[in-house]
């Protein structure tokens, strides 16, 4: 496995990723602050699944630092009929010199990194989400110029959800996070963060919203759910983001959603479209901290102190 791989947030301290959030919140001023950090690098996307904004985000990210981009998705590659992600990962290793990948299993995240002798980034697993998480935080600091308010996340138990548990531990902001239940996070992952009491899992989702800076929804149906979409809607119908809910929250708090969103299922078209809602700032956000990410990554300048911890 290459060493500057990022597979979640784990890889960074406090410091280090407050670091990258700054140098994102100066990329949103300074577009072109970096330079061509990717001159002559080919960079190749494997999306196993859908993709609108991390897809588009990470590619014009790598063409502003100077690289270009393949895109791969399932029907293109041979994975789509049984490859093995390792004999992909030998053979790209061979072409690119960095592999961005969405796909469904971890493991599979995991294997591909295993075998990759170039960077592999995670663009989403059915595990995690961590580069959406980035662009939460730089939402959060832009608009309160800290990280440590309250953040509650109302919804699925499920791969955002995990990442920001993630963040919320490195950073040491509070967190509730509050699904319904059979749908909250494993056991075993709650378990190692037992000790950080300012992280609380609940059922109950005004005591989440109370007093609460930032809340932050996702779909009640990820993919390669879509078979559970009826049973879904109806076990999570007392958790949408209505403004009714929203009125427990701080006056100045801020509505997030990493999108995209299903307006009258986990948020109301009113908070969604409302003075309160930050959901395209977080999605433009995400290439400014891709970018940050990337150039980390490539120029060395920040891999002894952040990626290689
Ligand atoms: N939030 C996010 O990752 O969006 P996409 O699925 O469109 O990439
Ligand atoms: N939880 C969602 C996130 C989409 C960006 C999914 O995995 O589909």
């Amino acid at each position: 496995m290459n060493k500057k791989s990022f597979l979640d947030l784990t890889v960074f301290d406090s410091n280090s990723l407050r670091e990258i959030i700054k140098l994102s919140d100066k990329l949103s001023r300074e577009r072109f602050l970096l330079g061509d950090v990717l001159k002559q690098k080919i960079i190749a996307l494997i999306f196993l699944k859908h993709s609108t904004r991390t897809r588009v985000s990470f590619e014009v990210a790598i063409r502003e630092l100077g690289g270009s981009a393949i895109f791969l998705g399932r029907d293109e590659l041979q994975i789509g009929r049984g490859e093995p992600i390792k004999d992909t990962a030998r053979v790209l290793n061979g072409y690119v010199h960095g592999i961005v990948a969405r796909l469904y299993g971890h493991d599979s995240l995991i294997e591909l990194a295993k075998y990759s002798s170039v960077p592999v980034i995670n663009a989403l697993t059915d595990y995690n989400h961590p580069v959406q998480i980035l662009a939460d935080l730089l939402t959060v600091y832009q608009e309160f110029k800290t990280f440590k308010v309250k953040w509650a996340y109302v919804g699925d138990g499920n791969n955002v959800a995990r990442s920001l548990v993630e963040a919320a531990s490195i950073i040491g902001f509070e967190l509730y996070i509050a699904s319904p239940q059979g749908y909250e996070l494993e056991d075993e992952f709650k378990e190692k963060y037992r000790n950080f009491d300012f992280i609380k899992f609940t059922n109950d989702p005004i005591l989440s919203v109370k007093d609460a800076s930032v809340i932050y929804t996702d779909t009640w149906i990820s993919m390669g759910q879509e078979e559970e979409k009826e049973k879904r809607i109806s076990d999570f119908k007392n958790y949408m983001v209505s403004s009714q809910l929203f009125s427990y929250a701080k006056d100045d708090a801020i509505f997030l959603h990493c999108l995209p969103a299903y307006r009258g299922l986990e948020v109301s078209e009113e908070i969604l479209e409302g003075e309160r809602s930050r959901v395209f700032k977080q999605a433009h956000n995400r290439l400014h901290t891709e970018k940050a990410l990337l150039w980390s990554i490539y120029s060395g300048y920040l891999s002894d102190k952040i990626l290689l911890k």
